[in-house]
């Protein structure tokens, strides 16, 4: 894969909550393809984030699409609030959802793009019957609910496995990854075939600007 394939989406989690829209501004002019917004509703992770309130604020501060990461346990209930609040794609678990191909058609039904999202200890197999109607899989290489944790290796493989079955069902969908993204393991992830990478701490943090964080990690996959 071309490197310039490779898209970077920063993880507000990582950022300074005071001065989001300007940490946003940053990674926008540093190249940034996405922002990735994680929502944490503390029962189906065990940590809390904000929701909607957020998204629409930060909406009018920026023209890179915002995807949604629903670490919730009832999505169903909130994808249309989170769409008007500004979402371009929402991101849903495959764990504890029992009809997701309902979470999934009611996304596109209300005409954004979808992806779904498995934890390390799930297997790239359940995503052979929903993958040819998803635009996006996210594999987890934590597990959710926190920030600046350690890259989980035996997600490697799998991801490896997911960039077959996207190749043999769904050409052309993403293959996302989050969590403990950064110089040492982005060049992995790209070479089991990822081509969207999440990262907080890496990108946001008090070692550099975001602009020269930004560079270092498309360099390390260059
Ligand atoms: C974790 C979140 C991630 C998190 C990644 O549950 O889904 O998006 O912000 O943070 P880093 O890049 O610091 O591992
Ligand atoms: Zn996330």
């Amino acid at each position: 894969m071309a490197p310039h394939a490779v898209k970077l989406a920063p993880s507000l989690l990582a950022a300074d909550f005071s001065r989001l829209g300007e940490q946003i501004a940053a990674v926008e002019l540093a190249g940034a393809d996405r922002i990735h917004v994680d929502v944490m509703d503390g029962h189906f992770v065990p940590n809390i984030t904000g929701g909607m309130p957020g998204v629409r604020s930060l909406r009018r501060v920026t023209r890179l699409p915002f995807e949604v990461h629903l670490m919730i346990s009832d999505p169903d209930f909130f994808l249309r609030d989170f769409i008007e609040a500004g979402a371009d794609s929402l991101l849903v678990h495959w764990e504890g959802n029992n009809n997701l191909a309902r979470t999934v058609q009611s996304v596109k039904a209300l005409g954004k793009r979808v992806g779904v999202v498995i934890n390390p200890a799930t297997p790239a197999a359940v995503l052979e019957e929903i993958l040819q109607d998803v635009e996006q899989v996210l594999v987890m290489t934590v597990n959710p609910g926190f920030g600046h944790q350690h890259f989980l290796h035996t997600t490697l493989p799998k991801i490896r496995r997911v960039r077959q079955m996207i190749e043999q069902i769904k050409p052309g969908c993403d293959l996302e990854v989050d969590g403990g993204i950064d110089t040492a393991t982005a060049p992995l992830v790209v070479g089991a075939g990822a081509n969207v990478l999440v990262a907080g701490s890496a990108i946001f943090n008090e070692r550099e600007e975001v602009a020269v964080a930004i560079k270092r990690l498309r360099d390390s996959i260059r």
